[in-house]
């Protein structure tokens, strides 16, 4: 894609750096609060979750330990029924640690659905979703996080970790996508 294509595609900013940054600064100093003294584990899904983690991590004072995973998902048609394969899984045992899944978003929910039922099964001391975003108007199971950080109408967004087509991750914002 060449430059000019790629900016004309942005058009319009949903969140801006400075929304991103103070909304995440309260999330961070929130679990300051909630996990001092408890072994935390930050778990981020890849790819998109990784600019949201970066920041949120470093938001966060107390000691705690960063984890990767990957997922990829099979569903029959549009039903909400599935399987996951994890591609890329943690290294820690996590039977040790108070659990939080760092997402992107959380669009029809399916996915992170059946990874957070994984990683329940591996009993976790506790286990929780935290959100930047949330479409709860594309939801199509049954997945409430535990808190989100900005609820989005149903539209398709890039930047900060979310992609079109692996493109613009690196948008240091979030923006709406022009689909035309
Ligand atoms: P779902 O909740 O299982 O439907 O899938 C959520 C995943 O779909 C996210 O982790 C994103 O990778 C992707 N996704 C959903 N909505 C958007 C969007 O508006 N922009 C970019 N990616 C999206
Ligand atoms: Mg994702």
């Amino acid at each position: 894609m060449n430059n000019k294509e790629y900016r004309s595609r942005i058009r319009r900013t949903v969140i801006s750096e400075k929304e991103l940054h103070e909304a995440i600064a309260r999330a961070g100093a929130e679990i300051d609060a909630e996990y001092e003294g408890k072994p935390l584990l930050l778990v981020s899904i890849l790819k998109g979750a990784f600019v949201f983690l970066a920041d949120l991590s470093r938001a966060v004072s107390i000691p705690c330990e960063i984890g990767f995973m990957q997922a990829k998902s099979y569903f029959e048609g549009t039903t909400s029924s599935g399987k996951v394969n994890i591609t890329l899984d943690l290294t820690q045992d996590i039977s040790r640690y108070h659990v939080i899944i760092v997402e992107d978003i959380i669009d029809t929910g399916r996915t992170l659905k059946l990874v957070a039922a994984e990683l329940q099964k591996r009993n976790p001391l506790s286990l929780k979703i935290l959100t930047l975003l949330d479409k709860p108007s594309h939801r199509v199971v049954d997945l409430k996080a535990d808190k989100s950080l900005f609820t989005i109408p149903d539209t398709f967004v890039i930047g900060y970790g979310l992609d079109c087509a692996e493109y613009y991750r690196n948008l240091p914002y979030i923006a709406e996508y022009d689909e035309r």
